[in-house]
């Protein structure tokens, strides 16, 4: 630690993130920001935020009871990413850790994903670039690489929290209509677009995509197995834009294959970045590498939010996104 800085608190950031965020950080307290290209391990972790009382982690960091207790000196984990099923939020209550996110600044950019994702397994968007590329559009005719159109499709949220609110309106906009379910009851909730509510029953049975926002809890974790698959239309597209183990990626594999359901689009993965191999060789699904809030501006408001976390926190105000 320089002298300059001799009486800052120390906050350490786990992996670069955008300028703005660190900015403001450097400007009240001693920043250390990781200068390695990878995520850094438990080990490395303890090494390096030695003495700081901030961390700003990343969503694929797995903070854990085993971990926490080797953050002697950290009091507040900022993570960089709305999600924070890799930390453990009940254990770091009990040792007096505040736990916040980054919730709001990502809800459009992930919606936009996960219609993204609608429109490709829909109309065979990269189905369809694979086959020009290798020389395989020979002129068209009738029934040549049909689709699905949106217009008049159910579309069935499964999550129906700031991201699946916005997804729907942007569905409605393509002629979707939309169910959903949420294991919160959301009775009484004014809805400001048309949307019904079904058990999870019925919203397997009648929708045509089924796109889950539902964050990773205990809960949530491998709420699609055969079981739904079976349940669901044979004609329907299952999309994940949330958290990859809210699906049993060997079932949907499986699912897939023997025609249960007609194709999936998914930015997530149940064991990340593992890709199941069943996935990869089938031309009914769409993959992408987990890039929902992937946009410039939406990485720079993330950093921002990381940063006004630390610094109410640390000025003895409630931090803004604190979970725990
Ligand atoms: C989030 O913010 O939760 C994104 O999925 C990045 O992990």
């Amino acid at each position: 630690m320089s002298g300059r800085h001799m009486d800052k608190i120390k906050i350490f950031v786990t992996r670069k993130i955008p300028e703005e965020g660190l900015r403001r950080i450097r400007e009240i307290f001693d920043l250390e920001v990781s200068s390695l290209d990878r995520n850094l391990t438990q080990d490395e972790i303890v090494d390096m935020a030695a003495g700081a009382q901030g961390l700003v982690s990343m969503a694929n960091i797995t903070i854990d009871r085993r971990f926490i207790d080797r953050l002697t000196d950290i009091r507040i984990i900022a993570n960089y990413a709305v999600g924070f099923n890799n930390i453990d939020i009940e254990y770091a209550r009990e040792k007096d850790i505040v736990v916040t996110n980054t919730p709001d600044v990502l809800t459009e950019a992930t919606a936009d994903i996960a219609m993204a994702l609608i429109l490709c397994v829909a109309r065979r968007i990269v189905e369809g670039d694979r086959l020009v590329r290798k020389g395989g559009f020979k002129g068209w005719y009738p029934s040549f690489f049909l689709g699905v159109e949106l217009q008049n499709k159910v579309l069935g949220i499964y999550g129906l929290g700031r991201i699946g609110k916005t997804v729907a309106k942007r569905a409605i906009h393509f002629g979707l209509k939309i169910i959903y379910h949420d294991i919160k009851p959301l009775e009484g909730e004014h809805l400001d677009f048309p949307a019904q509510c079904v058990s999870f029953d019925e919203l397997l049975k009648e929708s045509d995509f089924v796109s889950i926002h539902a964050p990773l809890t205990k809960e949530t974790h491998h709420r699609f197995t055969k079981k739904e698959f079976k349940r669901m239309k044979n004609e329907a597209y299952l999309i994940n834009a949330a958290r990859g183990p809210l699906v049993k990626e060997e079932d949907l594999v499986q699912a897939l294959k023997d025609g249960w359901i007609a194709g999936a689009g998914l930015d997530v993965y149940e064991f990340e970045p593992k890709v199941h191999p069943g996935l990869i060789t089938l031309d009914n699904v769409v993959l992408l590498p987990h890039i929902g809030s992937s946009a410039t501006e939406v990485r720079e408001r993330m950093s921002i939010v990381v940063a006004d976390n630390l610094l109410a926190f640390f000025k003895g105000k409630p931090p803004p996104n604190r979970v725990n």
